[in-house]
């Protein structure tokens, strides 16, 4: 089996040995407002705030080869030229190397005894990449050598930048100093932030044409003036500004030369936009490079940054015996709820960062695997998430980071959305105890003077859904639940239609999901506890009332919900069933197993077990547990999207990798270990084996593996932003190992292996920290922590 790299885990990093990864590896750079993505062959472009309306390198979607464009140095020894990332050129290397950190990535080339080392991060408080390029002379003899950077801009618009030619081909513009190339498109009117390429020494050449640097018939693999070994020192005016600089060194045998380059982004006030007339205020760009532009300060920087990092990750740590299930929560699981957190949707290389804002559902999810790590910002998205919420109780399906305004042209009417308001508070107020964020005054769509607290906020989402019944008393499912191709309003014939968007029929709808029956029963529970806890003083009438309404969906679900095995998944528009051994295919889905589990629905009636023995005879396969069984050989107008994919693949009978942990979880409430192990391990990407096969990122989760009915079961897509990293985090933290965090402290109740013997947990919460080893003597049970700040060292036998 071909492998591509291996984990080195006492230094946190993914080590990529072969450039030729089967699909792009790429990590990301970023924890404030400045983000990039990187591949391993340093593809990939860069951002502020905004993967749309502030893109700052240009990136070729569907280009041909694939990842092209990114950050490239080229380096001419002799007649050679190479890059040490081996793209563009792709020469040959000697050694290549790509290590993925947190929060950075190395790349180290090698040829004809030159060693050339770029390391990549995005600094701590700056809006910057800062690129510390070290060459290193490994022969006897001295070496005559040229370094080029290369870097293509975006005109800030992302999606405009692909289109407009009319306007782009004439708009660019640079500004060039003597170690500073400047990318000032718009700046004349209305924009008040550039870009900016610098190095810490002045050059000995440059182009920011891209045409003049590459040939016009020429790609990035064989750029004219490298070969030739010169700049063209171009100016661009219009056409494609990119910003390149040529240095010219001699390295001695043995020795080496450091350059730093700092690209970064810079805003300057109304007022001092210019420093005379047309002449863009340099100033900051200067000060930017200067704070990291020698290798002390870029050092200190990069130390700052790995620390950063250092004291996030101890606030959850295990030792196990299992290596696999170590690294995984110790690092990479970890670190992908963080990146997930910070896109959300928008930008990964399945996402375009142009398409999709924050999701209303899916930014609520991701909170449940940072706020043990970043509570405050959770505190913040809680908020900004809530005021994009309608009077009504409904919301916006997804808003744009730079504005936090709603997307209209997605809207709202999800029926599942508003309950995940209820889910991400919860989590945010269980890990840090902080109930003062309930009397935040929020408003509604962003309009001032309608301000509520969010504690009104919870109370109208659930309202939205205990007063939108169908007729079996399930909850209206909408445009779709939290399975967006579940579209069973839609009824689409017309191919430029969107799935999400369109309803066709609403009059008289039917169309309910026992998907947001389970997750109101399981959300009601959790709203009704929250309203109990003694800092909320909730009046006694209206909790009587949540627990009323959660009791008369048990009811419903066990009454219209139950198909003799399992969980049925839906009801249609006409009121069929959907997820039946009545129906031809898709006799079962996973959303509602995992769901009505989780919420323990008629599990003393045995229903829960049942479900979950039914997911793993019907939905499992070697790679997981597939979405819904047997797959939609065909469309099927009434349902939507999830039939239009082909079989095996996402939402049609793929392995959502985002759902299974619904099922483990449920597995993990009723006590049954072995499944609850054998399904995590199916989708942890550091269990798997082949990486060819996988294809993607194997340190990272996907959004999808495709399923047993694909053509090609065990392949990756969707890699590194998805649900999967905070619900894998959850399943593995709180249900696996079994450290829940409660109103009062920490319930300790794991259902893990009895193989696995004893393990360690260190973990922080709020002002304690926690040093539990837990002992699995098989008497199983719980134990309870009581919350008090201060150090504690634990041996728990369970
Ligand atoms: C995507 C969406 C998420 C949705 C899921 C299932 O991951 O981001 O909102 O729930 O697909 O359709
Ligand atoms: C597609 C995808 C789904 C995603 C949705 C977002 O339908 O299958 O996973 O959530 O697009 O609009």
């Amino acid at each position: 089996m071909k492998q591509y790299g291996y984990f080195d885990d006492d230094v946190r990093e993914f080590v990529i040995t072969d450039p030729a990864t089967p699909w792009p590896w790429i990590n990301y750079l970023g924890c404030e407002d400045f983000f990039s993505l990187v591949s391993n062959t340093a593809g990939g472009y860069c951002f502020c705030k905004d993967a749309k309306f502030r893109r700052i390198l240009r990136y070729r979607y569907n280009g041909v080869p694939m990842d092209s464009g990114g950050r490239y140095y080229y380096i001419k020894d002799g007649d050679s030229v190479w890059n040490p990332g081996w793209k563009p050129c792709k020469t040959p290397l000697d050694r290549y190397e790509c290590r993925h950190g947190m929060g950075y990535t190395r790349i180290i080339g090698e040829k004809d005894g030159l060693r050339c080392e770029v390391l990549f991060f995005v600094p701590k408080g700056g809006r910057c990449e800062v690129h510390r390029v070290r060459l290193t002379n490994t022969g006897a003899a001295v070496k005559r050598v040229q370094l080029w950077s290369f870097v293509e801009w975006c005109l800030w618009n992302a999606s405009t930048d692909m289109e407009n030619f009319q306007r782009n081909l004439s708009t660019g513009e640079v500004e060039v100093g003597d170690r500073i190339l400047y990318h000032k498109t718009e700046y004349r009117e209305r924009r008040d932030h550039y870009a900016f390429f610098g190095a810490n020494r002045p050059f000995d050449g440059f182009d920011t044409d891209r045409e003049s640097f590459l040939g016009p018939y020429n790609g990035f693999d064989t750029p004219q003036q490298v070969f030739a070994g010169t700049s063209g020192n171009s100016v661009a005016h219009g056409w494609s500004p990119v910003a390149s600089h040529r240095f010219d060194l001699t390295l001695e045998a043995g020795k080496s030369e450091e350059l730093i380059f700092v690209l970064g982004y810079v805003e300057n006030p109304p007022e001092a936009k210019f420093s005379a007339p047309g002449i863009i205020n340099k100033a900051p760009a200067e000060e930017l490079l200067e704070a990291f532009g020698t290798p002390a300060k870029a050092d200190a920087a990069f130390a700052a940054l790995k620390g950063y990092w250092d004291g996030l990750l101890c606030r959850f740590q295990l030792e196990s015996a299992v290596p696999e299930l170590d690294r995984t929560v110790n690092i990479w699981n970890q670190y992908q709820c963080m990146v997930t957190f910070f896109m959300s949707r928008s930008a990964s290389y399945f996402e375009s960062g142009i398409g999709r804002g924050m999701g209303f559902r899916d930014s609520n999810q991701d909170l449940a695997g940072i706020v043990h790590l970043i509570p405050d910002r959770a505190r913040q998205r809680i908020l900004d998430i809530a005021a994009t919420q309608f009077p009504d109780g409904g919301c916006y399906h997804q808003y744009q980071p730079l504005t936090k305004r709603g997307n209209h042209d997605i809207g709202g009417g999800f029926g599942d959305d508003p309950l995940w308001l209820i889910f991400g508070t919860v989590a945010y107020i269980k890990e840090t105890g902080d109930f003062s964020i309930l009397e935040e005054k929020v408003p509604f769509d962003n309009q001032p003077g309608t301000e509520k607290t969010l504690l009104e906020h919870l109370k109208i989402s659930f309202a939205r859904v205990a007063d939108n019944l169908g007729p079996h008393g399930l909850p209206l499912i909408g445009r779709a639940d939290w399975n967006d191709c579940l579209n069973l309003n839609c009824f689409s014939d017309n191919p430029d239609e969107s799935f999400q968007t369109t309803e066709n029929k609403t009059e008289g709808s039917r169309a309910e999901s026992l998907m947001i029956a389970g997750l109101f029963v399981a959300e009601g529970k959790d709203f009704a506890e929250l309203l109990s806890q003694p800092a909320v003083s909730a009046d006694p009438a209206y909790v009587d009332e949540v627990r009323e309404a959660v009791s008369r969906m048990e009811t419903a679900v066990k009454q219209h919900g139950w198909d003799g095995e399992w969980f049925l998944r839906a009801y249609d528009y006409y009121g069929r069933k959907i997820g039946s051994s009545e129906n031809a295919e898709s006799k079962i889905f996973i959303e509602s197993q995992g769901w009505c589990g989780m919420a323990r629905i008629g599990a003393d009636e045995g229903l829960c077990g049942k479900a979950l023995d039914a997911a793993s005879k019907y939905l499992e396969c070697e790679y997981g547990l597939v979405l819904n069984a047997p797959a939609f050989s065909s469309y099927i107008k009434d349902y939507g999207e999830i039939s239009s994919y082909p079989q095996g693949y996402k939402e049609n009978g793929g392995i959502f990798c985002h759902n299974n942990p619904w099922v483990i979880i449920a597995e993990a409430m009723a006590g049954r270990a072995d499944d609850a192990w054998r399904h995590y391990c199916k989708i942890s990407p550091a269990f798997a084996k082949d990486q060819s096969l996988r294809k993607v990122e194997p340190y990272v989760f996907c959004q999808m593996v495709a399923g047993a009915e694909a053509a090609h079961p065990g392949e990756g897509k969707n890699s590194w932003l998805t649900g999967t990293a905070a619900w894998t985090w959850k399943t593995v933290s709180e249900f696996i190992l079994g450290i829940k965090p409660q109103y009062d402290g920490l319930l300790v109740e794991p259902c893990i292996p009895q193989h696995i013997g004893s393990y360690r947990v260190r973990r922080r919460f709020r002002e304690a920290e926690y040093d539990l080893t837990i002992r699995l003597t098989g008497k199983g049970g719980s134990f309870r922590i009581p919350y008090r700040p201060g150090f504690q060292a634990l041996e728990i036998e369970l």
